[in-house]
């Protein structure tokens, strides 16, 4: 075989179909796909698709689809061959001569292919034979049960030395071939090479076809050197641009609307599929490459990368915007989701199910906010002299991103922030903050503090990044927030909530003149046990609140929620007024905290008190998010179930 099908794979993965059609077909984007005319006949409106994603052109006059190849075949009338050679030189891939030493190499992946994929049923059989028992109680310790190690092909290697060893050699297989596919422990010194993994759960890495190329092994007991022992390099296996469970990613990726979702260890990638996030994919144990970047884009324009909302989490997302900077581009971008309080994804999904993945989900921060914060953030910005090194750190930063548009609006970016810094208000932000909130880096009518309060200047990046000012904590229209327009509709539109939570309405507090009139009002009235709403509403009226009652409605019909429609039946309504009362209660307390937060930092501006701060501010972010996904607020909106 002259053409190897990872040859072919190599070509397709570096040329999109977009990129090969778009010399023949004007091409159009619309949503996560291409159109265009046919160039198969002659057509008015277009027919012709093109998906990146699926590596595939689709065309609906005349009934045929194919990859570049079949494209450039029979658009310009090639052979096969002569086709992969065009596209190959454009793919800038060197074509191997079909030589015996390469048709010899093909063999040999084959069969390193077929070792690996045996090493595979032999750990599924031993996990779920008696050895296995403990292996088995460890996992369901975990919460990873028999259809999850079906799912992912989970295993166990025995504590033997040469089990797999004498079991592949039973099915034919040479200990050179055993070696090189990395499953035999051999050197010098090793008389007999023997089992590279003993005593360890087993999880097989695939290719993106879902072939067996790897494993990561992990160790049962808590205190072992490696608690993850993983396949060395193999000319099966290049770690660095491999993906876990990117065969089983692609497909969920398209599925929810082109998202994917990147986590760090093995576990999290299955307890998030478990949780209903199938798009998830992770690095094995390796910072994200380069190759590993463009894999994901191929998946989705901006994979959401998951780290731990500690320092080593923030670190490790510093250094993925340093490897993909170079590389951004239209449709190419990040972004960063922090989790709470050194929890993994995997504690994550656990404890708090879909919702609180959600939740993080939607607090994801764009990659600009995150170089933003991590520069802005690196040190003392209270002299000119050290406020101009960052705006000149910034535009090397900036340098480095070779698409040119984009290049320059990150420069735009920057600058507008710097600009926000010197006082001047963003766009955006200014006028979604309340005079006095903590996390204002303005403070002193948008001057500079003086240089005892620099550390509290620090904090600025978060006042003007955009999740911040979108947050529906701070969301403003005519002074009520969102969530304090949605609860107290559900009282209005539902008299009888109002009886049974009168007691929960008086204790609440809220932040707005109009909000509290309302809430005093609707407490009084509770005791007329109106059973109409129109009833209620009218006796709001009388008591002169038209006004208000009439703001906090037009708030919620560009909402459009359905729950405090008065229509909404009172159970639905009562569950919605139940979650919406614990988030604005647990919101208000964050607040407070948050304002202690900032006095303990400018007191004493150490790390763990900025760690709090952080914490804090991120639970805040959650539950914004969180009431995003609720309610149909932000951009949950008009789509569906869990797709991002
Ligand atoms: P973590 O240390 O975050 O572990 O490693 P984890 O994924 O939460 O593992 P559990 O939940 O304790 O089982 C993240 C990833 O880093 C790699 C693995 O790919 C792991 O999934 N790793 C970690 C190693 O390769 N070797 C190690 O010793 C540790
Ligand atoms: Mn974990």
């Amino acid at each position: 075989m002259r053409f190897t099908p990872s040859l072919l794979e190599e070509i397709k993965a570096r040329l999109p179909v977009s990129e090969v059609v778009r010399k023949r077909v004007q091409l159009k984007k619309s949503g996560r796909e291409f159109s265009g005319l046919s160039p198969f006949t002659t057509e008015k409106s277009p027919s012709f698709f093109v998906n990146d994603q699926k590596m595939a052109w689709f065309d609906f006059s005349s009934g045929q689809n194919g990859n570049i190849f079949d494209f450039v075949m029979r658009t310009e009338g090639l052979s096969f061959p002569e086709a992969v050679e065009r596209l190959a030189a454009e793919a800038g891939v060197s074509l191997p001569k079909s030589t015996p030493e390469n048709i010899e190499r093909e063999k040999k992946r084959a069969s390193l292919q077929e070792v690996l994929e045996l090493s595979a049923k032999f750990f599924e059989e031993q996990l779920q034979a008696r050895t296995g028992a403990r292996a088995r109680g460890y996992l369901a310790g975990r919460g990873l049960g028999a259809p999850v190690q079906t799912q992912f092909r989970i295993g166990y290697a025995p504590d033997e030395r040469f089990a797999l060893r004498d079991y592949l050699a039973g099915k034919g297989a040479t200990a050179e071939t055993m070696i090189e596919a990395g499953m035999l422990i051999h050197g010098e010194d090793i008389a007999v090479p023997y089992d590279r993994f003993r005593d360890r759960v087993m999880f097989p890495i695939c290719d993106r076809s879902g072939k067996v190329i790897a494993f990561g092994g992990r160790a049962l007991e808590k205190d072992v050197p490696a608690k993850y022992l993983n396949s060395p390099e193999t000319p099966l296996y290049h770690k660095g641009s491999v993906l876990y469970n990117h065969h089983n990613a692609r497909k969920a990726a398209h599925d929810a609307n082109g998202s994917v979702i990147v986590v760090e260890g093995y576990v999290d990638a299955i307890s998030m599929t478990a949780a209903g996030f199938a798009n998830v994919v992770a690095p094995c144990g390796t910072a994200l490459t380069p190759d590993q970047c463009e894999l994901l884009w191929r998946m989705a324009e901006e994979p959401i990368l998951c780290f731990d909302g500690d320092r080593a989490g923030r670190k490790a997302a510093h250094r993925a915007i340093d490897t993909a900077l170079p590389l951004l581009g239209a449709g190419k971008s990040l972004r960063f989701a922090f989790l709470p309080d050194g929890q993994d994804p995997d504690d994550l999904a656990r404890n708090g199910g879909s919702d609180a993945v959600l939740s993080v989900l939607n607090a994801a921060k764009p990659l600009a906010d995150v170089l933003w914060a991590r520069e802005s953030e690196a040190g003392p910005l209270d002299t000119p002299e050290r406020r101009a090194a960052l705006e000149r750190r910034l535009a090397t930063i900036v340098r480095t991103i070779g698409d040119e548009t984009l290049r320059r609006y990150y420069l735009d970016d920057m600058r507008g922030r710097l600009d926000g810094m010197r006082g001047r208000p963003q766009r955006g932000a200014a006028q979604g903050r309340r005079p006095g909130q903590p996390w204002t880096s303005t403070r002193g009518g948008g001057r500079f503090q003086p240089p005892g309060a620099a550390q509290g200047y620090r904090f600025s990046p978060l006042s003007v990044s955009s999740s911040f000012a979108k947050s529906s904590t701070m969301a403003r229209t005519g002074g009520i927030s969102r969530r304090e327009a949605h609860i107290l509709l559900l009282f209005t539109g539902h008299p009888g909530l109002l009886a049974r939570h009168v007691e929960d309405l008086a204790s609440l507090e809220f932040t707005s003149r109009e909000a509290c009139r309302l809430r005093d009002a609707l407490t009084t009235l509770a005791a007329e046990r109106y059973d109409s709403d129109l009833d209620l509403r009218a006796a709001l009226d009388d008591l002169g609140l038209a006004a208000d009652r009439q703001k906090v409605e037009a708030m919620v019909a560009v909402a459009s929620l359905w729950v405090v429609k008065p229509e909404a039946a009172e159970e639905d309504a009562e569950a919605a007024l139940k979650q919406a009362l614990a988030l604005h209660r647990r919101a208000i307390a964050l607040h407070r905290e948050l304002k202690s937060a900032e006095i303990a930092l400018a007191e004493d501006a150490n790390e763990q008190n900025l760690a709090r701060l952080r914490e804090i501010q991120l639970e805040l972010g959650a539950i914004d998010g969180r009431e995003a996904a609720v309610e149909g607020f932000g951009f949950m909106s008009g789509r569906q179930g869990r797709s991002l």
